[in-house]
């Protein structure tokens, strides 16, 4: 008989439930009250959607089956209006439809990279990043982000991080859970060293339209830069608050961008994901947009400013500064790993990410989502502020810390 079936090493993960996720499961499944600072999922967060919204879903013009390797032609359009109300000019022969950015991740890491090249990823980060790299077989290679009265890139060291094998740079613009948007200076930095490397940007805006009020106007990358090869990634996860709707797309712009977009055609025609009616109901959610992206702004927004008041009258924790996105960061005084803290806090009935999720290190930083329902937030901040000053720590111990 043979032996055990062998799997791929890219598959190769540890799928055991970590302790965090154990410690939260069992706390849910004794009832115990638990104020989730994670929530992330905008559909269960109590926000109204228009349910009129569907009925494009059922138009018969979705019984025809009409193959298009970049998405239909509507659907194209309406992301191009979407574009053209902030302000940027984008033909639909420059987007690909996607069910999900990250499908278009992988479409554009396919696009740029044989095995065992590297992409380099902004640290903080998207935890995804790893999985659809190694599902890929790209390597990916960090490029430390800086935090000096606000974050930002640091072009020596993506200098540094840069090899012969680097084929691009991902970008989120504004950057989840740091939230901070990519400056002037920054895109100027970046198109060189581009250019001197030979690499191509992609650069996902799923949080674009959720700058806080009173920080800068952004634009998107859309609009290109300078002729440097540009991939924007964004969807309606984010932009619509409809993540279940699975619809997505990558923006093409840069000097060989009929090149790139033939061959991304042919990934397109060998996947043919979309589906015909999200397709046709498409350019409705994304007009709708503005409903529910007021709803989540005025959320987020009254979220903060508790957070905010809370932390005032609180020795121990700070908030890092922030432009926009759903996610504040916090800083904690180091006096234990992050995991213990979490748990700890989790006992005491608040569920928060411990920031080295997101790629910081391992003690002193937390990262809570500004979506949750407000009552939930409140009493969850409450918990949070209470355990920090029964740990006795005071302010000056976060304040001396080191940042990053
Ligand atoms: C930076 C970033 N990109 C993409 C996504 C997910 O987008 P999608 O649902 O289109 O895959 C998220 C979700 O949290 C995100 O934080």
């Amino acid at each position: 008989m043979g032996e055990a079936m062998r799997f791929s090493a890219r598959t190769n993960w540890n799928t055991e439930e970590n302790a965090l996720a154990r410690a939260h499961r069992l706390r849910m499944e004794a009832g115990l009250p638990v104020a989730d600072l994670t929530a992330s999922n905008p559909t269960r967060c109590g926000f109204r959607y228009d349910a009129e919204s569907l009925a494009a879903l059922a138009s018969p013009e979705t019984l025809d089956y009409d193959p298009q390797p970049r998405g239909s032609l509507r659907g194209r359009e309406a992301v191009c209006a979407y574009y053209a109300e902030l302000g940027v000019k984008v033909a639909p022969e420059q987007i690909i439809l996607t069910t999900s950015t990250s499908e278009a991740y992988s479409y554009l890491f396919r696009l740029l990279c044989d095995a065992g090249d590297e992409i380099l990823v902004p640290q903080p980060g998207y935890p995804l990043f790893d999985f659809l790299a190694a599902l890929d077989d790209v390597r990916l290679k960090n490029a430390p982000l800086v935090y000096d009265h606000g974050w930002q890139i640091d072009p020596e060291g993506i200098r540094r991080a840069i090899t012969p094998r680097t084929r691009a740079m991902v970008l989120v613009h504004p950057n989840n859970p740091t939230g901070h948007f990519t400056k002037a200076w920054e895109k100027k930095e970046l198109a060189a060293l581009c250019r001197e490397f030979d690499l191509a940007l992609v650069v996902d805006e799923v949080f674009l339209d959720y700058r806080f009020a009173g920080s800068e106007a952004v634009t998107s990358f859309a609009a290109g830069l300078g002729g440097v090869p540009v991939f924007v990634v964004s969807g309606l996860s984010k932009i619509a608050g409809l993540p279940q709707m699975k619809a997505a797309w990558i923006a093409v712009t840069g000097t060989e961008k009929a090149a790139a977009l033939d061959r991304l055609e042919v990934i397109g025609d060998t996947f043919l994901p979309m589906n015909a009616p999200v397709q046709c109901a498409l350019p409705t959610w994304l007009a709708g947009r503005g409903a529910i992206q007021a709803q989540i702004r005025r959320r987020v927004a009254r979220n903060l400013a508790e957070l905010d008041r809370q932390f005032a009258g609180a020795p121990a924790v700070s908030r890092l500064k922030a432009e926009g996105g759903w996610y504040a960061v916090l800083r904690i005084p180091a006096t234990e790993r992050d995991e213990r803290t979490v748990l700890e806090l989790l006992e005491r009935g608040v569920w928060v990410h411990p920031g080295y999720f997101f790629g910081m290190p391992e003690s002193g930083w937390l990262v809570v989502s500004l979506l949750g329902e407000e009552q939930e937030f409140q009493q969850g901040v409450r918990r949070l502020v209470d355990y920090l000053a029964k740990s006795g720590v005071t302010r000056d111990a976060v304040i001396d810390q080191d940042p990053l």
